[in-house]
């Protein structure tokens, strides 16, 4: 195997937490200069590619010849709780072509541009009615709880046609997936949330509502292009995707535009700007960090020789600072072009819901800064606590004033 990036001599250990919530981990520096692949160090001691380069992470997230089944040997694992879960096939994101062009096919109607700017009107009334609430009980308020997570919650609900009256429930089985204590967490939380929507599914058979689960019950479950377990293998990946990952970025994207003052007073200055800020911190903070991948044959890419069977990772956050590709990439800058970013990723996979993150985030931060002009937060940054680096980043708390 040819080694690339002559200023790596070890791999670095991967994935590793961040010191500050919206840089790349201090950890990751020698992974920066090493573009566009470098060699990571798991959980397990195994060794893997990481790509870091942002052409080479387009060119190669585009490439057939790399799998996202996990149950494929050689697949790369970053925790012991995705471990745990590895013989469980995810519906969608874990399946390669022609399975997953048909299962994306399906819901490709749902979340087109127009049909995501459709639903803005209703989310910017669940959006002032949160912020109301929020406006009467404090201040202070924890920002997470009283808006970032119920936001997204809500509308995830509404799009799939599952009662937001169960969200406790699956908010709480979320986070036990995505980062509970034990490896057995991610499997029974998995389990839990399998049966709920199993059971929703049933009982919209019965009763038809008004959702995406019930169009799927109606179109695809009835004629078989989808069987009940790959329908509620689905609804897990939305309800769960369509939540935890756009919470990460309100939460997360509210402390980075406090914690950068200059930045928000233009944007409160010029809210035209608000859909270029959007895709520049979906870039700058890049909450997805960890994309992962296995070759299923031997793949030659920028002077080196990827192996059948070896595992890949892509950075998102190493990626999306490419010089090559955004200049200054540690600056904020709403001016400069970001949407090439691989924020949502690339290729097949590249995110399902990224044009309702992107309706949910700018009338969220909008709406957030416009109603609070005093909003600041209400405990020194330093103690206010962020997520580990091996689930998708954001604040775990945001305690807020104004
Ligand atoms: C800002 C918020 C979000 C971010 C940063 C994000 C990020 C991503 C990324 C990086 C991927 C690609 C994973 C890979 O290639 O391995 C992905 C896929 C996906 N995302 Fe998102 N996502 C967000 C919001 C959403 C929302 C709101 C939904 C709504 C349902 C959603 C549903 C999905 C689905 C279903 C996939 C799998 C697509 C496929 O395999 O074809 N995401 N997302």
């Amino acid at each position: 195997m040819t080694k690339p990036g002559a200023t790596v001599s070890e791999p670095v250990a991967f994935p590793q937490d961040r010191s500050c919530p919206y840089h790349p981990p201090t950890a990751y520096d020698p992974l920066r200069t090493a573009r566009p692949l470098a060699r990571v160090t798991l959980y397990d001691g195994r060794d893997v590619w990481v790509v870091t380069g942002h052409s080479a992470a387009r060119e190669l997230l585009a490439d057939p010849r790399l799998s996202s089944d996990r149950t494929r040997s050689g697949f790369p694992l970053t925790n012991r709780r995705f471990a745990a879960a590895r013989d469980r096939r995810a519906a969608l994101l874990g399946v390669d072509d022609p399975e997953h062009r048909t299962q994306r096919r399906m819901l490709v109607p749902s979340f087109t541009l127009k049909r995501t700017t459709a639903l803005r009107p209703g989310i910017q009334e669940t959006v002032d009615r949160l912020l109301d609430a929020m406006e009467a009980a404090g201040p202070p308020a924890e920002l997470v709880s009283a808006f970032a997570l119920p936001l997204p919650s809500m509308v995830i609900c509404a799009l799939l046609g599952v009662p937001y009256a169960d969200h406790d429930f699956f908010e709480a089985q979320s986070r036990r997936l995505l980062r509970g204590p034990a490896p057995a967490d991610t499997r029974d939380a998995r389990d839990q949330l399998d049966s709920y929507l199993g059971e929703l599914i049933d009982r919209k058979r019965k009763e038809p509502g008004d959702g995406l689960l019930d169009e799927l019950i109606q179109e695809q479950l009835r004629d078989g292009g989808l069987d009940r377990a790959e329908l509620v293998s689905l609804a897990t990946l939305l309800l769960v995707a369509g939540h935890e990952t756009t919470a990460n970025m309100i939460s997360l994207g509210t402390f980075t535009l406090l914690q950068h003052p200059d930045q928000l007073a233009e944007l409160r200055a010029d809210p035209g700007l608000m859909s270029a800020a959007v895709e520049e911190l979906l870039r700058f903070l890049s909450i997805a960090d960890g994309l992962v991948r296995v070759a299923t044959e031997d793949i030659e890419i920028a002077g080196v020789t990827i192996r059948a069977d070896e595992g890949v990772l892509f950075s998102t956050s190493v990626i999306n600072r490419d010089t090559a590709a955004f200049s200054e990439p540690d600056t904020l800058d709403w001016h400069r072009p970001a949407r090439h970013h691989v924020a949502f990723g690339f290729g097949i996979h590249q995110c399902l819901g990224q044009n309702l993150a992107r309706a949910e985030l700018e009338i969220a931060l909008r709406a957030l800064f416009a109603r609070l002009p005093g909003l600041r937060l209400a405990a020194p940054a330093e103690e206010i606590p962020f997520k580990p680096g091996d689930t998708i980043q954001g604040m775990l708390e945001l305690p807020v004033t104004w």
